[in-house]
Protein backbone atom coordinates (compact mmCIF):
# COMPACT_ATOMS: atom_id res chain seq x y z
CA UNK A 1 0.00 0.00 0.00
CA UNK A 2 1.39 3.47 -1.27
CA UNK A 3 0.12 6.47 0.63
CA UNK A 4 0.68 9.88 -0.14
CA UNK A 5 0.14 12.67 2.23
CA UNK A 6 0.55 16.36 1.36
CA UNK A 7 3.10 17.22 3.38
CA UNK A 8 5.30 15.57 6.24
CA UNK A 9 3.45 15.72 9.10
CA UNK A 10 0.20 14.10 7.59
CA UNK A 11 2.49 11.46 6.58
CA UNK A 12 3.78 10.76 10.16
CA UNK A 13 -0.16 10.72 11.13
CA UNK A 14 -0.40 8.03 8.35
CA UNK A 15 2.69 5.95 9.36
CA UNK A 16 1.16 6.27 13.04
CA UNK A 17 -1.85 4.61 11.72
CA UNK A 18 -1.14 1.59 9.82
CA UNK A 19 1.68 0.80 12.97
CA UNK A 20 -1.54 1.46 15.54
CA UNK A 21 -3.49 -1.43 13.43
CA UNK A 22 -0.72 -3.16 12.59
CA UNK A 23 -0.19 -3.91 15.94
CA UNK A 24 -3.46 -4.49 16.81
CA UNK A 25 -4.04 -7.67 15.74
CA UNK A 26 -0.22 -8.91 17.27
CA UNK A 27 0.85 -12.10 18.05
CA UNK A 28 -0.30 -13.89 21.31
CA UNK A 29 2.37 -12.34 23.66
CA UNK A 30 3.71 -9.06 24.14
CA UNK A 31 3.22 -6.55 21.20
CA UNK A 32 6.70 -6.12 19.29
CA UNK A 33 7.57 -3.00 17.29
CA UNK A 34 10.61 -2.82 15.16
CA UNK A 35 12.11 0.75 15.54
CA UNK A 36 14.21 2.28 13.00
CA UNK A 37 16.72 5.39 13.49
CA UNK A 38 17.19 8.26 11.30
CA UNK A 39 15.37 11.45 10.71
CA UNK A 40 12.22 10.38 8.75
CA UNK A 41 10.41 8.28 11.56
CA UNK A 42 10.70 11.04 14.56
CA UNK A 43 7.57 12.31 13.58
CA UNK A 44 6.11 9.11 13.32
CA UNK A 45 7.13 8.19 16.71
CA UNK A 46 6.02 11.74 17.73
CA UNK A 47 2.28 11.01 16.31
CA UNK A 48 2.37 8.09 18.54
CA UNK A 49 3.21 9.70 21.22
CA UNK A 50 0.25 12.32 20.98
CA UNK A 51 -2.07 8.79 20.42
CA UNK A 52 -0.67 7.82 23.95
CA UNK A 53 -0.97 11.53 25.35
CA UNK A 54 -4.94 11.18 24.20
CA UNK A 55 -5.55 7.58 25.61
CA UNK A 56 -5.24 5.99 21.98
CA UNK A 57 -2.06 3.68 22.32
CA UNK A 58 -0.09 2.10 25.31
CA UNK A 59 3.10 1.19 25.14
CA UNK A 60 3.41 -0.37 28.35
CA UNK A 61 4.09 -3.75 27.59
CA UNK A 62 5.45 -3.27 23.92
CA UNK A 63 9.15 -4.31 23.05
CA UNK A 64 10.98 -1.91 20.76
CA UNK A 65 13.79 -4.12 18.57
CA UNK A 66 16.46 -1.85 16.80
CA UNK A 67 17.15 -2.44 13.09
CA UNK A 68 21.05 -1.84 13.57
CA UNK A 69 23.73 -0.24 15.77
CA UNK A 70 26.97 0.82 14.68
CA UNK A 71 29.66 -0.38 16.04
CA UNK A 72 32.90 0.36 18.24
CA UNK A 73 31.00 3.09 19.82
CA UNK A 74 31.90 3.29 23.65
CA UNK A 75 29.35 2.65 25.75
CA UNK A 76 26.69 5.84 26.56
CA UNK A 77 27.61 7.62 23.41
CA UNK A 78 24.82 10.59 22.32
CA UNK A 79 24.70 8.75 18.59
CA UNK A 80 25.00 5.00 19.59
CA UNK A 81 21.09 4.12 18.31
CA UNK A 82 20.55 2.84 21.96
CA UNK A 83 20.75 6.41 23.00
CA UNK A 84 19.01 7.19 20.10
CA UNK A 85 16.11 5.41 20.53
CA UNK A 86 16.24 5.79 24.41
CA UNK A 87 15.67 9.80 23.22
CA UNK A 88 13.39 9.94 20.76
CA UNK A 89 11.29 6.55 21.36
CA UNK A 90 11.30 5.75 24.61
CA UNK A 91 11.16 8.98 25.79
CA UNK A 92 8.39 9.93 23.38
CA UNK A 93 6.14 6.95 23.08
CA UNK A 94 6.48 5.68 26.78
CA UNK A 95 8.88 2.28 25.88
CA UNK A 96 10.25 1.11 28.88
CA UNK A 97 13.84 0.87 28.41
CA UNK A 98 14.37 -2.33 30.07
CA UNK A 99 11.84 -3.75 26.78
CA UNK A 100 14.23 -1.91 24.10
CA UNK A 101 17.00 -4.49 22.23
CA UNK A 102 19.44 -2.83 20.35
CA UNK A 103 22.12 -5.35 18.64
CA UNK A 104 25.55 -5.07 20.64
CA UNK A 105 28.08 -2.71 18.85
CA UNK A 106 30.19 -2.85 22.10
CA UNK A 107 30.98 -6.29 21.49
CA UNK A 108 35.26 -6.70 20.61
CA UNK A 109 36.26 -8.61 17.65
CA UNK A 110 34.90 -10.37 14.79
CA UNK A 111 34.05 -13.42 16.67
CA UNK A 112 31.84 -11.59 19.46
CA UNK A 113 30.42 -9.47 16.92
CA UNK A 114 28.99 -12.35 15.22
CA UNK A 115 28.19 -14.02 18.58
CA UNK A 116 26.56 -10.60 19.19
CA UNK A 117 24.19 -10.81 16.13
CA UNK A 118 23.53 -14.45 16.64
CA UNK A 119 22.53 -13.51 20.27
CA UNK A 120 19.90 -10.26 18.60
CA UNK A 121 18.57 -13.31 16.13
CA UNK A 122 18.17 -15.54 18.90
CA UNK A 123 16.33 -12.78 21.45
CA UNK A 124 13.73 -11.81 18.57
CA UNK A 125 12.38 -15.16 17.97
CA UNK A 126 12.64 -15.66 21.64
CA UNK A 127 10.16 -12.20 21.68
CA UNK A 128 8.06 -14.09 18.99
CA UNK A 129 8.82 -11.95 16.17
CA UNK A 130 8.52 -8.35 14.85
CA UNK A 131 5.02 -7.13 14.83
CA UNK A 132 5.69 -4.17 12.69
CA UNK A 133 8.47 -2.36 11.25
CA UNK A 134 9.50 0.73 11.58
CA UNK A 135 12.01 1.68 8.27
CA UNK A 136 13.52 4.39 6.23
CA UNK A 137 15.20 4.16 3.59
CA UNK A 138 18.84 5.30 2.34
CA UNK A 139 19.54 7.65 0.06
CA UNK A 140 21.30 4.82 -1.74
CA UNK A 141 18.34 2.94 -1.47
CA UNK A 142 19.67 0.92 1.56
CA UNK A 143 17.60 -0.52 4.47
CA UNK A 144 18.61 -0.38 7.98
CA UNK A 145 22.24 -0.54 7.34
CA UNK A 146 21.78 -3.40 4.33
CA UNK A 147 23.50 -1.03 1.78
CA UNK A 148 23.67 -2.06 -2.00
CA UNK A 149 24.33 -5.52 -2.31
CA UNK A 150 23.54 -7.11 0.45
CA UNK A 151 21.80 -10.03 -0.20
CA UNK A 152 18.02 -10.77 -0.33
CA UNK A 153 18.01 -13.27 2.59
CA UNK A 154 20.64 -11.50 4.64
CA UNK A 155 20.63 -12.33 8.38
CA UNK A 156 21.79 -10.19 11.45
CA UNK A 157 25.36 -9.62 10.91
CA UNK A 158 28.45 -7.14 10.52
CA UNK A 159 28.48 -4.83 7.74
CA UNK A 160 31.26 -2.18 6.55
CA UNK A 161 29.24 0.90 5.77
CA UNK A 162 29.27 2.71 2.30
CA UNK A 163 31.15 5.58 1.59
CA UNK A 164 27.97 7.95 0.81
CA UNK A 165 26.39 6.74 4.14
CA UNK A 166 29.41 7.47 6.22
CA UNK A 167 29.09 11.33 4.69
CA UNK A 168 25.51 11.09 4.90
CA UNK A 169 25.28 10.58 8.86
CA UNK A 170 28.45 12.65 9.17
CA UNK A 171 25.87 15.24 10.28
CA UNK A 172 25.58 13.43 13.81
CA UNK A 173 29.13 13.47 14.53
CA UNK A 174 31.85 15.58 14.80
CA UNK A 175 33.20 14.89 11.13
CA UNK A 176 33.59 11.88 8.76
CA UNK A 177 36.81 10.46 11.07
CA UNK A 178 34.40 9.95 13.89
CA UNK A 179 31.90 8.56 11.71
CA UNK A 180 32.48 4.25 12.86
CA UNK A 181 33.48 2.31 9.95
CA UNK A 182 30.94 -0.82 10.75
CA UNK A 183 27.79 -1.41 12.08
CA UNK A 184 25.39 -5.00 13.25
CA UNK A 185 22.33 -4.61 10.90
CA UNK A 186 19.45 -6.74 11.00
CA UNK A 187 19.70 -8.46 7.41
CA UNK A 188 16.94 -8.16 4.41
CA UNK A 189 15.79 -11.61 5.13
CA UNK A 190 15.44 -10.78 8.86
CA UNK A 191 13.37 -7.40 7.95
CA UNK A 192 10.74 -9.40 5.47
CA UNK A 193 9.98 -11.71 8.92
CA UNK A 194 8.73 -8.51 10.26
CA UNK A 195 4.70 -9.43 9.98
CA UNK A 196 4.08 -5.72 8.43
CA UNK A 197 6.34 -3.25 7.20
CA UNK A 198 6.31 0.41 7.90
CA UNK A 199 7.86 2.52 5.65
CA UNK A 200 8.41 6.47 6.11
CA UNK A 201 10.14 8.94 3.44
CA UNK A 202 10.01 12.41 2.85
CA UNK A 203 11.58 15.45 0.93
CA UNK A 204 12.76 14.76 -2.36
CA UNK A 205 16.27 13.97 -1.45
CA UNK A 206 14.80 10.09 -1.32
CA UNK A 207 12.83 10.52 -4.90
CA UNK A 208 14.97 8.19 -6.66
CA UNK A 209 15.53 5.73 -3.75
CA UNK A 210 11.82 5.28 -3.49
CA UNK A 211 10.85 5.06 -7.37
CA UNK A 212 13.82 2.32 -7.19
CA UNK A 213 12.88 0.53 -4.50
CA UNK A 214 8.82 0.83 -5.50
CA UNK A 215 9.08 0.34 -9.47
CA UNK A 216 12.49 -1.12 -10.27
CA UNK A 217 13.38 -4.58 -10.06
CA UNK A 218 13.98 -6.35 -6.86
CA UNK A 219 17.63 -6.41 -7.03
CA UNK A 220 20.18 -6.32 -4.24
CA UNK A 221 22.09 -2.68 -5.80
CA UNK A 222 18.52 -1.64 -4.30
CA UNK A 223 18.10 -2.96 -1.02
CA UNK A 224 14.76 -1.55 -0.29
CA UNK A 225 13.44 -3.10 -3.13
CA UNK A 226 13.01 -6.38 -0.98
CA UNK A 227 9.89 -4.51 0.05
CA UNK A 228 7.74 -5.86 -3.42
CA UNK A 229 8.28 -9.52 -1.77
CA UNK A 230 6.40 -8.34 1.68
CA UNK A 231 2.31 -8.96 1.54
CA UNK A 232 2.08 -6.29 4.08
CA UNK A 233 4.11 -3.09 3.07
CA UNK A 234 2.97 0.15 3.72
CA UNK A 235 4.61 3.41 1.99
CA UNK A 236 4.32 6.29 3.66
CA UNK A 237 5.27 9.21 1.48
CA UNK A 238 5.20 12.54 1.16
CA UNK A 239 4.70 14.32 -2.44
CA UNK A 240 8.17 15.41 -2.25
CA UNK A 241 9.61 11.81 -1.59
CA UNK A 242 6.69 10.71 -4.57
CA UNK A 243 7.85 12.82 -6.88
CA UNK A 244 9.48 9.91 -8.76
CA UNK A 245 6.96 7.62 -9.33
C1 LIG B 1 20.59 5.39 8.79
C2 LIG B 1 19.79 4.25 9.43
C3 LIG B 1 18.66 3.82 8.53
C4 LIG B 1 17.87 5.02 8.06
C5 LIG B 1 18.77 5.92 7.26
C6 LIG B 1 18.06 7.13 6.67
O1 LIG B 1 21.54 4.95 7.88
N1 LIG B 1 20.61 3.14 9.75
O2 LIG B 1 17.82 2.89 9.22
O3 LIG B 1 16.76 4.63 7.30
O4 LIG B 1 19.79 6.36 8.12
O5 LIG B 1 18.13 8.21 7.55
P1 LIG B 1 17.25 9.50 7.43
O6 LIG B 1 15.87 9.09 7.77
O7 LIG B 1 17.81 10.45 8.45
O8 LIG B 1 17.38 9.99 6.04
Amino acid sequence: EILVSPDPDRTAERAAEAVLSGLARTHSGDPVLGLATGSSPLGLYRALGRAVDAGRADFGTTHGVALDEYVGLPPGHPEGYRQVLLREVCGVIGLAPERLEVPDGSAAGSAALEAAAAAYEARIAELGGVDVQVLGIGANGHLGFNEPGSALTSRTRVKRLSARTRRDNARFFTGLDDVPTHCLTQGLGTILEARRLVLVATGDGKADAVAAAIEGPLTASVPASVLQWHADTVVCLDEAAAAGL
